[in-house]
C-alpha cells in the first residue's frame, strides 16, 4: 500500500534479474521508476503495476545519465529518496583475455555510466537527504574468468568510498556486493557455471538482503551465502 512513508525509488536495470526482484519486493510500499536498455513495449508486461520506465542505454554513459534525469522529471518527481544503480553487464573472457569491445562495454555500462548518473542525480537525492546505492559484486575482489567485470566492480567500490565521504551530510552513499545469483546474467555473458549454479542464491533472496542493506545505509555490504545463512533475507531493517 503506497502511504505517507512511501519513497520515490529509481532502480537502473530494473526490468529483469536482481533489479526487477528488488522492484517487485518494494512495489506495494513505494513509488518506482525503473530503467533498462530494452524498449518500454518489450518490458511492459513484466514490470510491477504502477512502475514507470525509462529507456537508458548505458553503453553511452553520458547520454544514459541525461535520459535518467529527463525521465525522472517527466515522471513528475522533483526529488529522489533512493537511486539504486544496478544495471550491469559482463562477458566471460577466454584465457583471462577480454576482447576490446567487451572491455569497453563492461567499463562503460558498469562503471562510467554509474559515475555520470551519480553526478546527475545528486541534486535530486540531496533534496531529500536520500541514498545512492551502487550494486557491485563479490567479484570486485578479483575474478579470473571476468577481469574487466572485476575491474568495473572494484571501480564502483572506490567510487562509493569517495562519494560517501564527499557527500557526507547531504546524500548517503553505499556499495552492495552480491554473490552469485540465479539470473540470466551468466548466460548473457557466455559463462556456464555448470553444477555451481545450484549453489547460486535466488534473486528474491538477494533482493531482500539488498532492501534491508539499503534501509541500513551501511557500506560496503556483501550479500552472500554467509549473510543468507545468518537469516539475512528474513531479518534486518525494512525499506
Ligand atoms: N547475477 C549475479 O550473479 C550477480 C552477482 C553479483 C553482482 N551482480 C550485479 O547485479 C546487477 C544486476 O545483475 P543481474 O544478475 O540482475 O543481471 P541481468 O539479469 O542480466 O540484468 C541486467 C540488467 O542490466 C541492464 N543492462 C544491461 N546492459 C545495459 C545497457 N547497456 N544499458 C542499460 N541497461 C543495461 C539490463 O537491461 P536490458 O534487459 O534492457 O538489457 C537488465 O535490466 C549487475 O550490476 C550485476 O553485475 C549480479
Amino acid at each position: 500500500m503506497i502511504g505517507p512513508k512511501s519513497r520515490r525509488i529509481l532502480i537502473t536495470g530494473g526490468n529483469t534479474g536482481l533489479g526487477l526482484a528488488l522492484a517487485t519486493k518494494l512495489a506495494r510500499r513505494h513509488q518506482l521508476l525503473l530503467s533498462g536498455r530494452k524498449s518500454r513495449d518489450e518490458v511492459a508486461a513484466s514490470l510491477p503495476p504502477g512502475a514507470g520506465y525509462i529507456v537508458a542505454d548505458q553503453s553511452d554513459p553520458e547520454t544514459s545519465a541525461a535520459a535518467l534525469l529527463d525521465g525522472v522529471t517527466e515522471f513528475g518527481w522533483d526529488g529522489l529518496d533512493n537511486a539504486v544503480l544496478n544495471a550491469g553487464t559482463g562477458f566471460a573472457a577466454v584465457d583471462g583475455i577480454d576482447s576490446t569491445d567487451a572491455i569497453r562495454q563492461t567499463l562503460d555500462v558498469n562503471l562510467l555510466a554509474a559515475v555520470f548518473q551519480a553526478q546527475a542525480l545528486y541534486p535530486l537525492l540531496k533534496k531529500t537527504s536520500g541514498t545512492l546505492t551502487l550494486i557491485g559484486s563479490d567479484a570486485h575482489k578479483g575474478s579470473a574468468t571476468v577481469p574487466a567485470y572485476a575491474a568495473s566492480k572494484a571501480g564502483l567500490h572506490g567510487l562509493a568510498r569517495a562519494l560517501r565521504s564527499e557527500w557526507k551530510g547531504n546524500v548517503s552513499v553505499q556499495v552492495l556486493h552480491p554473490g552469485p545469483a540465479k539470473t540470466e546474467m551468466h548466460d548473457k555473458a557466455g559463462y556456464d557455471p555448470g553444477l555451481m549454479r545450484s549453489l547460486f542464491l535466488a534473486p528474491e533472496d538477494i533482493a531482500s538482503m539488498m532492501a534491508s542493506a539499503i534501509a541500513a545505509r551501511r557500506s560496503p555490504v556483501t550479500l552472500s551465502w554467509v549473510k543468507y545463512l545468518n537469516g539475512g533475507a528474513y531479518t534486518g531493517r525494512r525499506l
